[in-house]
């Protein structure tokens, strides 16, 4: 799945190595802004070392979790057929608009079809802007239907978040979504003859055979929080926000289908009401400087060592690779590793909007990986 600033790659380029060395002698590892879970899956998939993940946003743990909380793969085809024929049973009550060619007025009339169906929240919010109508049902069908045995409705739910997330009409985040406009329609269109149940069924094939070699936990909470409760022994993975705008504005889509609902939304990207989506000090830049100096102090404070990772120049939400760096070495010797990275500069305007194609903008960039030993 695309997302802002994961460690995906970087886990094949000098990440992976990295953490492979410092997980020696490690008890617990504890990554405290999991994202996609990309970091801490890689870890609890390898070694046999119980992680814990955090995160503010629950569709992050819900993904971290489907992996990390399990030490067998799971017998999914039988999960799998009454999941869908709960989902279908519910999908066909409903008369969907379809139309062969998309133009301006049948996008209108979709929207308008859409907001009718109170009774499918996710169709009402998005229906018609990220989703097709027919993805929209299919999306609350399957989200109503989810087993609700774990830990398969939490692996249940990955798959369906990971599978919206691919056949989302937008960038790789959800902050705008395509419009029928004459040099954007063709996106809309692309995304919009996606399969979302194909998608969700192979996602949930494919996760269910991925599971830790120790079982951990991920958990909705703040990072600083977790932190304070961190032991000796423990390695934490620190890779903090470095945008100025919140994460919950760009993946308010995949926290609407992890909660299953959002109540009204609002704005051309669909926005669900402020005090819906996170907020972090990390993305305040009068508050970031201070976020970090009070994270790595609390680490050092435990006694855990760490690894953290940021970008090498100035971030819009006030910290940069200096500044962070010199923050490590109030609490911590360090050794530094740098890393070529791709950073995603979330549409590229600068002005934190998208352009009309959404085409989040990536440009090459070092990436700075710190490895923190407390004093
Ligand atoms: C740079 S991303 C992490 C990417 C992740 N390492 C990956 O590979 O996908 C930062 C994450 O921190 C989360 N976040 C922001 N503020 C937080 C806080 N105070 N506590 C915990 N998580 C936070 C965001 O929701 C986002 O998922």
């Amino acid at each position: 799945m695309k997302y802002m600033g994961s460690k995906r790659a970087m886990l094949q380029n000098g990440l992976g190595e990295l953490l492979g060395r410092e997980l020696a002698g490690t008890r617990r590892f504890v990554d405290l802004f999991a994202g996609s879970g990309a970091v801490a899956t890689y870890v609890a998939m390898r070694f046999p070392i119980p992680v814990l993940a955090f995160d503010l946003q629950r569709y992050s743990v819900i993904l971290t979790d489907a992996i990390i909380n399990r030490q067998t793969n799971l017998d999914w085809q039988s999960d799998w057929r009454n999941w869908h024929r709960r989902a279908k049973s519910l999908f066909n009550t409903c008369k969907i608009p379809v139309a062969d060619n998309l133009t301006k007025a049948i996008v209108v009339n979709f929207r308008e079809w859409c907001d009718q169906q109170t009774k499918f929240p996710i169709t009402h919010a998005y229906g018609g802007h990220y989703f097709s109508p027919k993805q929209a049902v299919w999306i609350d069908s399957l989200r109503v239907s989810v087993p609700k045995h774990e830990p398969t409705k939490t692996v249940a739910l990955a798959a369906l978040i990971q599978a919206a997330s691919q056949c989302a009409a937008a960038p790789g985040h959800t902050a705008q979504p395509f419009q029928p406009t004459r040099t954007a329609k063709r996106f809309l269109k692309e995304a919009w003859s996606k399969d979302i149940v194909s998608k969700t069924r192979t996602t949930f094939e494919s996760l269910s055979g991925l599971f830790a070699k120790r079982r951990g936990q991920a958990k909705v909470d703040d990072a600083n929080l977790a932190a304070s409760r961190l032991r000796e022994n423990d390695l934490a993975f620190i890779d903090p926000p470095y945008s100025g705008v919140h994460y919950s504005r760009f993946y308010h889509v995949l926290e609407t289908i992890a909660d299953g609902d959002c109540g009204e939304v609002s704005g051309i990207g669909r926005y669900p009401a402020r005090e819906k989506r996170p907020r972090s000090k990390y993305s305040v830049s009068s508050e970031s400087a201070e976020a970090i100096r009070d994270l790595l102090e609390k680490v050092s404070t435990r006694g855990a060592r760490a690894i953290l990772t940021f970008p090498d120049h100035d971030c819009s939400n006030g910290l940069s690779g200096d500044l962070v760096r010199e923050a490590a070495m109030q609490f911590f010797y360090v050794q530094e590793e740098q890393v070529e990275s791709a950073f995603s500069t979330l549409g590229g305007t600068g002005d934190e909007r998208d352009n009309e194609t959404g085409r989040a903008a990536r440009r090459h960039t070092r990436e700075l990986m710190l490895i923190l030993e407390p004093k």
